[in-house]
């Protein structure tokens, strides 16, 4: 199967503010929004432009505009869109926000000739455009400056078996087989997804790392989300125990054997200079 728009958007408009909330729902989507902002803090420059791609309602658009950044927030579902500008109006960010435009990765022809010091693009945009995630990469590249920066999270292959493991060994050994080859999550390798109507392509880091440098990017950074905590939720109630869980895993980011097991990957890439 080929990239459906449509079904996309089908998907994130239903979702609505449970895409916000989905952060704070156990300990594990927790790990995950903390090692997503430590991407941010790091490599985001306080007081730069961003592009902000598949925003959703502004969990990190938030964040964004307390680090004094200029923002341009781009979602293709509009009701992600609408929830982020509701979002941002109502915590007082808004006067941060250059733009809200719906559009696709894909084409982001309505920016022009913008040019961005950072361009984001967390929670799977390179995984919803399954095929045409090459095309969604040279036009995060156009946006860019000569040294700008691509942070990224897309979802992991490995990582999501195990986490979705009571939902995939019973599944036919077929449809097992197509989706571990493929990393594609479609009608076409996947009959089982067709109810949910959630497709997507699931990256190795191997995959992404050769994907990013095909266009001439360095890989800066790479970090599972998350590698440790997946399943144990339920041990991290306390925030000791979440506090030194969290230094786990941003230390098992320097293990390469560790970087395919969360749920997602996250990336930062650079032009070559
Ligand atoms: C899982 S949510 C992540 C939201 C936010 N970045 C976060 O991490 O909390 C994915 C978002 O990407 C948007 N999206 C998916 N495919 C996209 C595409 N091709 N172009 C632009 N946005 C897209 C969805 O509408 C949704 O709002």
């Amino acid at each position: 199967m080929t990239y459906d728009p449509d079904a996309v958007v089908r998907f994130f408009d239903a979702f609505g503010f449970g895409e916000y909330e989905r952060h704070d729902q156990s300990a594990e989507a927790r790990m995950k929004y903390e090692l997503h902002l430590r991407c941010l803090r790091d490599f985001v420059s306080p007081g730069t432009s961003v592009l902000e791609i598949g925003a959703g309602p502004g969990r990190f658009t938030e964040t964004l505009a307390e680090m004094g950044c200029r923002i341009s927030v781009v979602d293709l579902s509009a009701e992600q869109l609408r929830l982020n500008r509701e979002r941002a109006e109502e915590k007082g960010y808004a006067s941060s926000i250059d733009l809200w435009l719906e559009a696709d990765i894909c084409d982001l022809g309505a920016l022009g000739a913008r040019r961005y010091e950072a361009v984001v693009a967390f929670g799977g945009p390179f995984s919803y455009v399954l095929d045409r995630r090459a095309d969604a990469l040279r036009e995060c590249r156009r946006l860019m400056t000569a040294d700008g920066r691509l942070l990224l999270s897309v979802m992991s292959r490995w990582g999501s078996i195990h986490a979705f493991l009571h939902g995939v060994y019973d599944l036919p050994q077929g449809e097992i087989e197509a989706v571990l080859r493929s990393g594609d999550v479609t009608p076409a390798t996947s009959p089982s997804s067709v109810e949910g109507g959630h497709f997507f392509h699931m990256f190795t880091s191997d995959e992404l790392r050769e994907f990013l440098e095909s266009d001439g990017l360095s890989v800066r950074h790479m970090a599972a989300s998350n590698a440790v905590s997946t399943k144990w939720s339920d041990l991290l109630t306390e925030e000791r125990h979440f506090r030194t869980v969290l230094a786990l895993e941003q230390e098992a980011t320097r293990s390469a054997g560790a970087l395919d097991m969360g749920t997602h990957i996250i990336a930062v890439a650079q032009a070559d200079t």
